[in-house]
C-alpha cells in the first residue's frame, strides 16, 4: 500500500530506488534525487555545511520554524526512548536576560534572534551500574538532529556552554537540579564584520578537524596521544 507523504517530500518505497513524490514541480523531485546521488559515497552534504558560525542576523524567526527544529531535535533515538531533553526557548525579555549571562566571549550569541536552552536531569535517562548515565549522551544526540534540521533551512544553530548556569536557569525556571546542558543560539547567517579578528578568522577559514586515524582504530583500542597529528 502505498504510503502518504506531504507536499515535496519523498517516501522510498523498495530498497531498489522507486520513490514517490508529491508536489507542484516533479522537477523539485529530480533535483533532490540529484543531491543524493550526488552524495552517495560521501559524507551527507549537510553534516559537511554545517558550521558553528558566529555571525548572526537580527532577524525574528518565526515560531513554527523554531518548534521544527525542536522536533527534529525530538526524533533522536534514546536509551528506552525516555526521551531526556527538555527544551526552553528564549525570546523577548527572556532572551535578553539570557543574554545577559553569557560569557564574554559569546558576544557575538547578542544578536541572536532566539536562544534554546536544552537542560535536563540523570533522573529521565537510563543509569547503568557502571556509571553509564545516558542523558548527557541523548540530548547530545537530540542537539545534532537539531543542528541538521537548522542547516537545511539555512539557518545557523550554535551550541554553547559558555554562560551562567544559575543565572540562566533563574532566568528560565529551571529546576535546580537540572542540568543546563547547552544554550543552542539560533539565527539566519549575519555580517561578518560584527565578529573579532578571531572569530572572523574562523568563520572563514577552513573547517579544523583533527586527522581520522586520532579517533578511528580498527580491531584495537589505539592510544589517541599516540596518533594525534599524524
Ligand atoms: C558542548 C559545546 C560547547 C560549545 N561552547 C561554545 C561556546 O561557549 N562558544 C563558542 O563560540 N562556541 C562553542 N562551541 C562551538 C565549538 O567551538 C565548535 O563546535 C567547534 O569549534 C567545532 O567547529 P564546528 O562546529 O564549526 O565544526 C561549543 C560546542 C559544543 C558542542
Amino acid at each position: 500500500m502505498a504510503q502518504e507523504c506531504r507536499a515535496g517530500e519523498l517516501i522510498p518505497l523498495d530498497r531498489v530506488g522507486i520513490v514517490r513524490w508529491r508536489g507542484d514541480d516533479p522537477e523539485g523531485a529530480i533535483a533532490v534525487l540529484t543531491d543524493l546521488r550526488s552524495a552517495e559515497g560521501e559524507v551527507n552534504p549537510l553534516l559537511q555545511a554545517r558550521r558553528s558560525y558566529r555571525a548572526l542576523a537580527p532577524d525574528p524567526i518565526p515560531h513554527e520554524t523554531l518548534v521544527r527544529l525542536v522536533e527534529a531535535a525530538h526524533l533522536a533515538p534514546s536509551c528506552f526512548n525516555n526521551q531526556p531533553w527538555r527544551f526552553v526557548i528564549a525570546e523577548g525579555e527572556a532572551l535578553e536576560r539570557v543574554k545577559a549571562a553569557l560569557s564574554g566571549g559569546n558576544y557575538w550569541a547578542k544578536s541572536a534572534p532566539a536562544i534554546l536552552a536544552l537542560a535536563s536531569h540523570r533522573d529521565l535517562d537510563c543509569k547503568l551500574s557502571d556509571g553509564r548515565d545516558y542523558y548527557l549522551f541523548g540530548c547530545g544526540m537530540a542537539t545534532g538532529l537539531l543542528m541538521i534540521q537548522a542547516t537545511q533551512i539555512g539557518l545557523i544553530a550554535h551550541p554553547i556552554a559558555g554562560y551562567d548556569p544559575l543565572a540562566v536557569k533563574e532566568v528560565l525556571g529551571i529546576p535546580k537540579e537540572y542540568v543546563l546542558i547547552t544554550l543552542i543560539v539560533v539565527g539566519k547567517p549575519g555580517d561578518v564584520s560584527t565578529l573579532s579578528g578571531k572569530h572572523r578568522a574562523i568563520e572563514l577559514g577552513p573547517r579544523e578537524r583533527k586527522p581520522l586515524s586520532a579517533v578511528l582504530a580498527w580491531n584495537k583500542f589505539t592510544d589517541l596521544s599516540q596518533t594525534e597529528g599524524t
